[in-house]
């Protein structure tokens, strides 16, 4: 999983691809490149480390060139390291490619191609991309380079198997580049006497908010007065521009010192957006499809990570709302384990990027076996999208840091907005419910906003427990799941040993690890189980454990007398409640990660979207 960015048109594209790869960072960045075409010859400049480390190299060559292509990198294939950087070389150096995804048959190409004389530098899969090409190049006839070289690459992209998305850059074609996608996200940009070449949209935002999005297949070249769009065939295709409603600064910090915390805070603006058009979409979804949505017998939700955690708070409304039995499954085993044929399921993919290659497996396994496939996903355009029957978008803006946010939030709003909605529909839900969930629902920006407000005290009790070897997170029902997902947190950004239990369960081993110290968070918002985990404050403070409660108004007082910290959320359904209770949680990781002194956007090993399995 890489960004990739290339640049045409009037300009030195050094400053253009240097700074694109700075908002591809997310993607991967355990290193970057650049290659500039100057004057007739490729200048490549590569190094270890972030694109800031690039950039410090880059200003010292100052390659100077109106056409060129750039690469942050998440290794796959080969340890990171200057020679496995991107972009790669043919034998020749007058051609280049960067490349995001896998290529599965690059030995046996690799293979062929060393007999035929090409001399490898790398380990990575790309380098044959170049290779080829070239090999492709010395046996093409056409009336001038830069035929050629759309043939040569036209053969290659037939000759390659795998996921990817590649750009290439000849340098007996100035002005031109050329864009390939198979099941790797690919997008331009369509500017004004220039166009961009990009992973995400963020690359080129800055500069146009118009975009093509490539579909699997398609090939695309660029040059700086136009972009020539071609299908798998290879014929000819009308471009269709998208106009991207995301403005810049929406795509950067917007002051905070990171991603993540701006993102906290996006969350009551990212609910409202989301709900928006969750009034709009799922009404035309009952619109269009009652009929088959009100026969609906099973659902499976399939998901990565945090979104898993809002599947699993999902399954809790769809079963509630709608009576409509439900799994959750981790994408990467829904694909390997053997689903029986249920007749009316609808398989629901939840994923932020849409272009998690485990979801996208699995979605597409569900769609072999014939069940209607729906994505929750935040990214247009995006491949789970393109894959699924319907996508319900969550509008809550880009979502930069490694660490989900606001998409969870987005995430879990939206399938309880389903959830009601087909409950509507099959008469599960009475409308008197429906009416007082939808209230609840348009509520919740304004309880998210006040919860955000929750900052300074999660920080204050940070200072006391940030050097903690291990910490423990208890919910049950639907505030299970967020347990899990504040543990999840605070492993990836602070490297603290965390885990999330059902309270019910640390009785039955858990319990063991707690010592004199460890601090325990507990989810025990008024209702029902209050009284249960009431008990197992206790049970915890009994083993030493520092115990801190969430909960909500009226809980407080009884809370006090079990618990060593007390914070309380703003109340609202008890079904939404988990959507306030992660707050806190995600705060907690937030400043304990900054008192460690962590890369709170980008954690080591891990990128924002796993685009292989
Ligand atoms: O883009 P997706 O939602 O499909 O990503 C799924 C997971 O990789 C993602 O949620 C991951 O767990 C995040 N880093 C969580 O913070």
């Amino acid at each position: 999983m890489c960004g990739i960015i290339g640049y045409v048109g009037e300009n030195n594209s050094t400053s253009y691809i240097i700074n694109g790869l700075k908002k591809l960072e997310y993607r991967g960045y355990d290193s970057a490149g650049i290659s500039i075409l100057q004057d007739d010859k490729i200048v490549t400049v590569r190094s270890v480390g972030k694109v800031a480390e690039l950039e410090k190299a880059a200003l010292q060559v100052n390659p100077q060139g109106t056409t060129g292509i750039g690469h942050t990198r998440w290794a796959t294939h080969g340890r990171p390291s200057e020679e496995n950087s991107h972009p790669h070389r043919d034998c020749s150096g007058e051609l280049v490619v960067v490349h995001n995804g896998i290529i599965e048959n690059y030995l046996t190409l690799r293979d062929k191609l060393k007999k035929l004389g090409h001399t490898f530098k790398s380990e990575t899969d790309t380098e044959v991309i170049a290779h080829l090409i070239e090999e492709n190049l010395a046996h093409t006839r056409a009336a001038n380079d830069e035929e050629k070289l759309l043939k040569a690459v036209q053969k290659t992209n037939g000759q390659i198997a795998g996921a990817f998305a590649i750009g290439v850059m000849w340098a007996r074609t100035p002005g031109m580049l050329i864009g390939v996608k198979t099941q790797s996200p690919l997008v331009v940009g369509l500017g004004k006497k220039e166009n961009f070449l990009a992973s995400d949209v963020p690359a080129f935002l800055q500069h146009t908010n118009k975009a093509l999005f490539l579909e699997d297949g398609e090939m695309v070249v660029l040059r700086t007065d136009g972009v020539t769009l071609f299908d798998a065939s290879g014929k000819e295709k009308k471009v269709k521009a998208t106009k991207i409603s995301w403005d810049q600064k929406t795509a950067e910090k917007g002051g905070y010192a990171h991603f993540m915390i701006k993102e906290i805070y996006d969350q009551p603006q990212a609910l409202e957006d989301t709900l928006r058009t969750a009034r709009t979409d799922f009404a035309k979804l009952l619109g269009v499809d009652e009929k088959a949505l009100r026969a609906l017998r099973n659902i499976h939700i399939i998901a990565c990570g945090t979104a898993y955690h809002a599947g699993l708070v999902g399954k809790y409304y769809l079963e509630q709302l709608a009576g409509i039995p439900t799994s959750v499954d981790l994408a990467s085993e829904y694909k390997y384990r053997t689903i029986p044929p249920f007749e009316k399921t609808l398989a629901i993919a939840i994923s932020q990027s849409g272009e998690t290659a485990d979801t996208i497996g699995a979605i597409k396994k569900a769609k072999k076996l014939g069940f209607g496939t729906l994505a929750i996903c935040n990214v247009l355009g995006s491949t789970l999208t393109r894959v699924c029957d319907g996508t319900f978008f969550t509008h809550c803006g880009p979502e930069i840091s490694v660490a989900s946010t606001k998409a969870f939030t987005s995430q879990i709003t939206s399938l309880f907005a389903l959830a009601a909605c087909l409950g509507k529909a099959n008469g599960h839900t009475s409308e008197a419910d429906f009416e007082k969930y939808a209230k609840n629902l348009v509520r919740l920006p304004k309880d998210m906003a006040q919860t955000v407000k929750m900052e300074y005290d999660v920080r204050h009790l940070t200072r006391k427990i940030y050097k903690a070897d291990r910490f423990i997170f208890l919910g049950r029902n639907v505030n299970f799941p967020i347990a899990l997902e504040g543990a999840l947190k605070l492993k990836e950004v602070s490297y603290r040993s965390a885990e999330g239990f059902a309270a019910g369960e640390i009785k039955h081993g858990p319990i063991s690890i707690i010592d004199k110290g460890t601090p325990v968070f507990m989810l025990m918002p008024q209702g029902e189980l209050f009284e249960k985990m009431l008990s197992a404050c206790q049970e915890c403070r009994a083993r030493g454990a520092y115990v801190v409660a969430i909960t909500t108004k009226g809980g407080e007082k009884q809370a006090k007398e079990v618990a060593d910290k007390v914070f309380v959320v703003p109340q609202t359904d008890d079904l939404l409640q988990p959507i306030l209770n992660v707050v806190p949680l995600q705060f907690l990781a937030y400043w304990i990660a900054k008192r460690l002194g962590c890369d709170i956007d980008q954690p080591r090993n891990l990128a924002k979207s796993v685009t292989v399995e």
